[in-house]
């Protein structure tokens, strides 16, 4: 009897502690999205038997809507190219509508402001935004007219002739990498990012630079923010991301990265474009549509856990110097966090046991929290 009661109050010790340690590490996979994580980490082994390349296509090259605004001329290009003086390392895309005006002005004065990242990091980044038309018919000419002026004064949007609508947001990818392709492909890197995302410029132009490695080499394969894995399509009807079986039959989506905002290499942008050629398009959901053409070219992105997918980055000084994007952003709430992430004292601050012992308190709580995960405190 007592030794059975030894016996079994060691098993409960041993128990209790691998769930322990086992809460420990799974940390970020406790929060709400539990059944769907394990939903999709099941599904997922499936993907890789799925061919995207054999959808029906009789209509293989698309045809492209028209540009209404374009600047074919802002990366450089034509002689600027030939004289080798357009060594752009980032081409960055914000994902605007056209009704977005203060967004993308917070955006032009802070992480978006190009004259910063030259003068301050010694990059040469491009931004520009892309859009469509103004989707309600009765407001569509004013909202033009606003834009072609905002426009005049900035030269940064790139709109075409499609309907600026959730459900046209493909149409939206398809912009960015076919102007990528058309006017800019000798850019390093191009990103694509939400005009509610917060870029802290001066941390992804460093990143992107480790990334890169040496300066005067190509960068290759990168594909990197923030990944979902295997997740399953949504088939509850009413549900913004509701999506029928007859526009896509699987079980699970492919690896992808939150359209939130992710960088690919240009040798990638060239991949997706080509697979944008013969693929179907008609998958609604952006960065899902991206992440079939990146499976059927065979790329792979990498987890970067300072992108955020939904997630918001702690007002911190510990996180400012480790935080890459980070979304929800209305333009007010963009500019504070510009001025205090830009803070010449913060950087001074950011490194040391201090800040990473303030990380491990901030991000590791045992209950779900909108922003990066535990593991963040540890990169
Ligand atoms: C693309 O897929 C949709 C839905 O599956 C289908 O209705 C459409 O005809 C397809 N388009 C082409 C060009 O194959
Ligand atoms: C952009 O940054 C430069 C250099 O830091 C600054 O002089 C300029 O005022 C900024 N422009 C905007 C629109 O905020
Ligand atoms: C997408 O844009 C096209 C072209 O303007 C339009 O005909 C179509 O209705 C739009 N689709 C949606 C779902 O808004």
């Amino acid at each position: 009897m007592f030794v059975n009661f030894r016996r079994v109050s060691k098993c409960q010790l041993l128990t209790t502690g691998l769930l322990l340690c086992t809460l420990m590490v799974c940390w970020e996979e406790l929060d709400h999205h539990v059944v769907s994580h394990i939903r999709s980490f099941t599904y997922r082994y499936l993907v890789d038997r799925y061919d995207f390349d054999t959808l029906p296509q009789p209509g293989a090259i698309i045809s492209y809507p028209s540009y209404l605004i374009n600047h074919p001329r802002k990366c450089g290009g034509g002689r600027d190219r030939e004289r080798g003086l357009a060594d752009i390392l980032l081409l960055l895309f914000v994902k605007s509508s056209p009704e977005n005006r203060e967004q993308r002005q917070a955006i032009r004065n802070t992480w978006g402001n190009e004259s910063f990242a030259r003068s301050e990091l010694g990059a040469s980044v491009t931004v520009l935004f892309a859009l469509g038309v103004h989707h309600d018919a009765h407001e569509r000419a004013s909202v033009q007219a606003a834009l072609l002026q905002e426009d005049w004064e900035h030269q940064d949007l790139i709109q075409q002739d499609f309907l600026d609508t959730f459900h046209n947001l493909t149409r939206k990818l398809i912009l960015q990498f076919q102007w990528a392709h058309e006017h800019c492909h000798w850019a390093c890197f191009l990103m694509s990012a939400d005009d509610d995302v917060f870029v802290h410029m001066p941390n992804l132009v460093r990143y992107l630079r480790q990334l890169q490695g040496t300066p005067s080499k190509a960068p290759k394969d990168v594909w990197v923010g923030h990944v979902y894995r295997g997740s399953p399509p949504v088939r509850r009807k009413g549900n913004k991301y509701y999506v029928p079986p007859d526009l896509y039959p699987w079980v699970s989506y492919p690896d992808y990265t939150a359209g939130a905002g992710y960088v690919v290499s240009g040798d990638v942008a060239a991949k997706i474009y080509r697979a944008i050629l013969v693929l179907n398009s008609s998958l609604h959901i952006d960065d899902v549509f991206m992440g079939m053409c990146a499976k059927a070219m065979g790329v792979a992105p990498r987890g970067n856990v300072y992108f955020s997918g939904q997630a918001k980055a702690l007002r911190h000084s510990c996180v400012y110097g480790h935080m890459i994007t980070s979304h929800g952003h209305a333009a007010a709430d963009m500019r504070s966090l510009w001025r205090a992430t830009t803070d010449p004292g913060v950087k001074r601050q950011s490194g040391g046991l201090y800040c990473s012992m303030m990380r491990l308190l901030l991000l590791c709580r045992p209950y779900f929290q909108n922003t990066y995960p535990c593991a963040a405190a540890f990169a």
